[in-house]
């Protein structure tokens, strides 16, 4: 007699969401308290595979609830029928309650970290809950903190005893075929059956799997090779090809307006987690006027649209316009403008100006060389910015031992008359 058995789609998804949550449960053992870029890159397969169960999961249910399941065997205690529904019932409720409460964490966070699934696809926060009061969020994420890890005990606890009722049919009795109910063909009582050391193995590699899995942060985008004086916090150029007075003198005394060519770049280099990362942003303008023999009516306005950073790690570039960091919600554009320069050597200058960034302004002193050919124009600055001074890593970020207080930004650019 062919036993009763569950239909494929039941048996595939519940393979599949079981391998997820045993690979799934693993990893907070990895990235707990850590803040490490790896740490940073597991909470994010964290949340992929949490939410990927939750489809999944909600896909079962909802096969469940249109195909009931085969009849059990008629040799099952009335006890077992019981405490196996229950525990089934708990199980969904886990399935399905976990990535629930694991959401709303990550919904309610200070931090704001967006949830990027797999590295491709932005997943959004609940909706309303980024717009609670303070003091509301922290009520419900301290619920959701709680929720999660006691939910994540009782997922362990009723994962023990599934698996047991499962063995204990298996093993212990030849008239009880329930795993063949999800493993079709098994033959109950039959300890060395295939489909069992499958399944063994399923699991073997699900856990193993997690704790091998190196989601390291990519490494950062290549960006043009800095410039040698990029080494030095003061730029030192080459001697100039031509004298300074020359230039003096060919230059118009009004001054000039440039206009900023391609291939110009505007970048910052820190370390995140140990790690040093290489940013740019890629989407700016400059509004300049400048002579080096009028310097006293030049100006410059530089505006740097920050949601288009760009370390070269999807998950960081997801987590730099967020609230924690840029805040471009709030505060879109960086401003840097300066009317006061100063030569301090051949084709040197230094830029005195202000930096409006995220809601605050500070004073920024810029150290350049300038060439200019004829109706071109080379430019290139190294200066290094407080970030906490303007609230650039909130939370968990501010801490300087993850990324330094002092971020170099380098501009490179070149422009015509
Ligand atoms: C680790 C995560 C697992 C979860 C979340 C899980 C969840 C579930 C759920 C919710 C059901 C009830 C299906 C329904 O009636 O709609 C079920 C059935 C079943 N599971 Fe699992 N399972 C897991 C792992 C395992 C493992 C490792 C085994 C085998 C050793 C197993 C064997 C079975 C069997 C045989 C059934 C059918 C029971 C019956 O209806 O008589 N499960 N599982
Ligand atoms: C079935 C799915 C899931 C399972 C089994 C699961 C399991 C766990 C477990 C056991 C912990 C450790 C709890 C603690 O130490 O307090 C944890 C932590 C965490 N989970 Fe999940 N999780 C799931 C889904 C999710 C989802 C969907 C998200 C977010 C979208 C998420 C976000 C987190 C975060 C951020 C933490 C760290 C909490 C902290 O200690 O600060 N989880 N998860």
């Amino acid at each position: 007699m062919v036993p009763d058995r569950y239909k494929t789609p039941a048996i595939v998804l519940h393979w599949l969401i079981a391998a997820a949550i045993l690979f799934q449960m693993q990893l907070p053992w990895r990235f707990h308290d850590l803040k490490t870029p790896e740490a940073f890159a597991l909470i994010q397969l964290h949340k992929s595979v949490g939410i990927t169960i939750l489809v999944l999961s909600l896909a079962r249910l909802g096969w469940r609830l249109s195909n009931p399941p085969p009849p059990e065997p008629d040799t099952l205690a009335r006890w077992e029928r019981m405490l196996s529904a229950i525990v089934h019932v708990g199980l969904y409720g886990l399935m399905i309650g976990m990535p629930i409460t694991g959401w709303l964490l990550v919904s309610t966070s200070k931090t704001g970290i967006p949830t990027l699934l797999y590295g491709l696809v932005t997943w959004p926060h609940i909706p309303g809950f980024a717009r609670l009061p303070e003091a509301g969020r922290e009520v419900w994420n301290g619920f959701a903190h709680q929720a999660h890890g006691l939910l994540g005990w009782g997922l362990y606890g009723l994962i023990g005893l599934h698996v047991a009722g499962a063995l204990k049919h298996q093993l212990f009795s030849r008239d009880e075929p329930v795993l063949a109910r999800m493993a079709p063909g098994a033959v109950a009582g039959r300890w060395a059956e295939p489909r069992l050391l499958l399944i063994a193995l399923g699991v073997v590699v699900a856990i193993a799997g997690a704790w091998l899995v190196h989601p390291r942060p990519k490494a950062s985008a290549p960006l043009p090779p800095p410039p040698v004086q990029a080494e030095t916090p003061e730029p030192v150029m080459p001697a100039a090809a031509r004298a300074p007075k020359v230039e003096a003198a060919k230059a118009p005394a009004a001054p000039s307006k440039w206009t900023v060519t391609k291939g110009s770049t505007l970048g910052f280099s820190t370390l995140w987690g140990g790690q040093a990362v290489e940013g740019r942003f890629d989407a700016w303008s400059a509004d300049i006027v400048f002579s080096p023999d009028a310097l006293d009516r030049s100006h410059v306005k530089v505006t740097i649209d920050l949601a288009s950073v760009a370390t070269g790690d999807p998950q960081r570039d997801v987590a730099l316009p967020g609230a924690d960091f840029f805040d471009v919600a709030q505060h879109p554009r960086a401003v840097f403008s300066t009317d006061n320069f100063e030569a301090v050597g051949p084709n040197r200058y230094v830029a005195k100006g202000k930096l409006a960034l995220r809601g605050v302004t500070r004073p920024v002193r810029l150290p350049f060389t300038l060439k200019i050919d004829g109706d071109k124009a080379r430019m290139s600055g190294v200066t290094s910015l407080d970030r906490t001074a303007f609230g650039v890593g909130q939370g968990e970020w501010q801490a300087t031992d993850q990324i330094p207080t002092q971020v170099k930004v380098s501009v490179q650019l070149t422009a015509t008359r």
